[in-house]
């Protein structure tokens, strides 16, 4: 940690010494920057991205809370806004159709690419080596829809953001099945680094706290969710658990109606819903190569910790009863009356 934060521009140095701190999951501290907590190594890649980056309004940005669904969400985004380009094989298309199985894809960029590498983040990927001008990437001629992702929350993102035309879609989860997501993710990336693990109560006692990567996750729920009604134009919110259980492809229509590429008849009816639905399934994503055996998706990480059970409700096999009363209660406290409900 301390060798990382030597690397750091001066600039971020000394807006360090100025931010509260908190005992951190995964590194020594977590800043409370801009209103959120956030290591020392995404606060100078936000500073970069907030000074350099110029939103057009025909952006995507897949934002969520750590933990959330982010890989699916950006999978569906990729293969729906990309399908002109990489079409979606379907059985009545596919090559081999003596067999049922065929509407297998044969060859589309996520079977050989992790979601975080077509869907960058600006804060782990774009900026992440950036320190004033030097190592900006020049992301003016990427194709139009350019498709992005954060975790940064609403209130934080600068204004061009907000003001713009550019489309926001939030993946959002139940908390007790985030917190668990996060925990474990946080040990096995402290074991792949060799470190200790970190306590379930203690990590569970910072969740209830707040103090999470981009939390209060209450916080970076509500800001989008708040928007979401009021411009539902700019932003779409979605539930993972909703997701989940969907299975006549709504939440896909509803993602491409609002990236203003609506399934036309013809796409309805030859299956291309349910080829997008499999090519970025749980299971069929896990099972790939790249993500069984690739590393650098996020960080330096191995890409395979991204994928565990994908199910919803394993926080029964976890946490105490205590446990839960007392984030039922965090969560009735921060989110009553919001509207938004788990
Ligand atoms: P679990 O740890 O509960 O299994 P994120 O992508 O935001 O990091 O979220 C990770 C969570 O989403 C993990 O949950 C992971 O297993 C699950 N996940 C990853 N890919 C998925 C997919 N294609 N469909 C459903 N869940 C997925």
């Amino acid at each position: 940690q301390e060798e990382e934060d030597e690397k750091l521009s001066q600039e971020c140095k000394e807006l360090l010494l100025s931010l509260p701190r908190e005992k951190g999951w995964r590194t020594s501290y977590l800043y409370k920057f801009k209103g959120f907590w956030c290591q020392p190594k995404q606060i100078q890649a936000i500073l970069s991205f907030q000074t350099h980056f110029q939103v057009k309004d025909t952006d995507v940005i897949v934002a969520s809370i750590p933990k959330s669904g982010t890989t699916w969400l950006k999978a569906l985004v990729f293969a729906i806004s990309n399908r002109d380009k990489h079409p979606i094989l379907t059985s009545s298309k596919c090559p081999h159709d003596q067999n049922p199985q065929a509407h297998l894809q044969l060859s589309h960029p996520l079977l050989v690419s992790n979601p975080h590498d077509l869907v960058p983040f600006f804060e782990y990927k774009l900026y992440a080596n950036t320190d004033g001008d030097q190592g900006l990437l020049d992301l003016s001629g990427l194709p139009d829809p350019r498709l992005f992702a954060t975790h940064i929350p609403f209130g934080a993102l600068q204004e061009p953001i907000k003001k713009s035309g550019c489309k926001i879609v939030y993946i959002c989860r139940n908390p007790l099945d985030t917190f668990i997501s996060s925990w474990v993710y946080t040990n096995k990336l402290m074991k792949e680094g060799g470190l200790p693990p970190l306590p379930l109560e203690e990590a569970f006692e910072m969740y209830c706290q707040g103090v999470v990567g981009f939390g209060p996750f209450w916080e970076n729920m509500l800001g989008y969710w708040k928007e979401s009604l009021e411009r539902p134009e700019k932003v779409l919110f979605l539930k993972y658990e909703e997701m989940r259980e969907d299975h006549e492809g709504l939440h896909l229509r509803k993602l491409a109606n609002f990236l203003g590429c609506p399934f036309s008849l013809e796409e309805e009816k030859s299956g291309v819903l349910e080829g997008i639905a499999k090519l970025c399934s749980f299971e069929k994503l896990k099972d790939l190569e790249v993500n069984k055996s690739g590393s650098g998706a996020i960080m330096t990480f191995e890409n395979k910790h991204l994928f565990r059970k994908g199910q919803v409700g394993d926080w029964v096999n976890y946490l105490s009863p205590s446990m839960v009363e007392k984030l039922a209660t965090v969560m009735d406290d921060k989110l009553g009356g919001s509207g938004l409900e788990f």
